[in-house]
């Protein structure tokens, strides 16, 4: 089963609204159209419109850090599923090992906001992992077991697959010192054993699975390859263009679709690229260089495509909608009904 692989930002309380435009920019401009991994930036709360306006028309897309799972209402401070739909945010952090600890949200107030995530079409990046006690007690997958087990209570087979996991262990964020790799995919296979028993091995098989913990573009390469990491959530190396870059680049090499592996290794596919390389991923109409452009010429009824390239003008729009469409959140079956 291949299973697109992710990068996902996870800025923290770092960057102002304007530092992220800054960063963002940096970013779009290196990567901003591979669509052959998924990557998504999380800014704080104060920079998500106007690091959203950077990614508006790019590949790259807006995730926020944390939601409140009520819909509204006297809650000081807290940020709601529909306030950042109307920011055009897809993804959202819930669970992070630092709202367990700082902040004392349990299981049960995690599982509510997986759910209202879902029920607003937002996808939840739902963290799980153990101490460092935890592990050295032996208990790392009993911990991650509650963590999974208690954050999709009530998600139905239908969503499963809008949600994704990410195995944060505790002791290895912001400490440099990463899992190791045999350590990262043994508790990765563990929660596919886990999800495959609650909803089957097909639905199992599709769920991506992050590691998060001092992953940097040196130790990417190894982490990704294993069969059941399928991307990154990061922090520290979010913070800087090229670091992201270069972990984005590795989860190209590691997981783009082989169209796009091919092309990310420097190396030509036996079918030429169509011309510029533009057709999967075209720049916007009004960026297109002059031989792109489709040529339309007045006529008595329907305007009538004329270049000799009409049906790589005609899927070149098509692509364009498709781009602008995935930008917003892709709506996903509806969450009305929960186990
Ligand atoms: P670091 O990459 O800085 O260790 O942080 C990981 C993390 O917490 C991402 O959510």
């Amino acid at each position: 089963m291949i299973r697109k692989k992710l990068i996902a930002g996870n800025w923290k309380m770092n960057k102002t609204a304007s530092d992220g435009v800054t960063l963002a920019r940096d970013i779009v401009e290196a990567i901003g159209r591979e669509t052959s991994v998924d990557i998504v930036l999380c800014p704080p709360f104060t920079a998500l419109e106007s690091v959203g306006a950077v990614l508006e028309g790019q590949s790259v897309k807006l995730g926020a850090q944390n939601l409140h799972p009520e819909k509204n209402g006297a809650y000081t401070g807290e940020i709601s599923a529909e306030m950042l739909r109307g920011l055009f945010t897809s993804h959202v952090i819930v669970g992070h090992s630092e709202r367990r600890t700082y902040f004392g949200e349990t299981d049960e107030f995690i599982n509510k906001k997986v759910l209202t995530s879902l029920a607003n079409q937002l996808k939840p990046i739902l963290c799980v992992g153990e101490t460092l006690a935890e592990r050295e007690g032996g208990s790392t997958l009993a911990v991650v077991q509650r963590h999974v087990e208690c954050g999709l209570a009530g998600v139905t087979a239908e969503q499963i697959t809008a949600v994704i996991i990410a195995y944060e262990p505790v002791w290895a964020i912001g400490t440099g010192k990463v899992a190791t790799t045999e350590q990262a995919q043994e508790v990765h296979a563990y929660i596919r054993d886990l999800l495959t028993k609650l909803y089957g091995a097909p639905l199992a098989q599709k769920v991506r699975i992050l590691y998060g913990g001092s992953m940097k573009p040196a130790n990417a390469p190894e982490l990704l390859a294993q069969k059941d990491i399928d991307g990154g959530l990061i922090g520290g190396a979010s913070l800087e263009s090229r670091s992201f870059i270069d972990l984005v680049k590795s989860a190209v090499a590691a997981g783009g679709f082989p169209w796009f592996s091919l092309r990310a290794a420097g190396m030509r596919p036996a079918i030429p690229w169509p011309a510029g390389g533009a057709f999967r991923n075209p720049p916007p109409l009004r960026n297109r260089p002059p031989d792109l452009l489709p040529a339309r010429v007045p006529s008595a009824g329907r305007a009538r495509w004329t270049t000799p390239h009409a049906g790589r003008a005609v899927a070149l729009r098509r692509q364009d909608r498709r781009d602008r469409a995935s930008h917003r959140a892709r709506p996903f079956p509806s969450a009305a009904r929960h186990r």
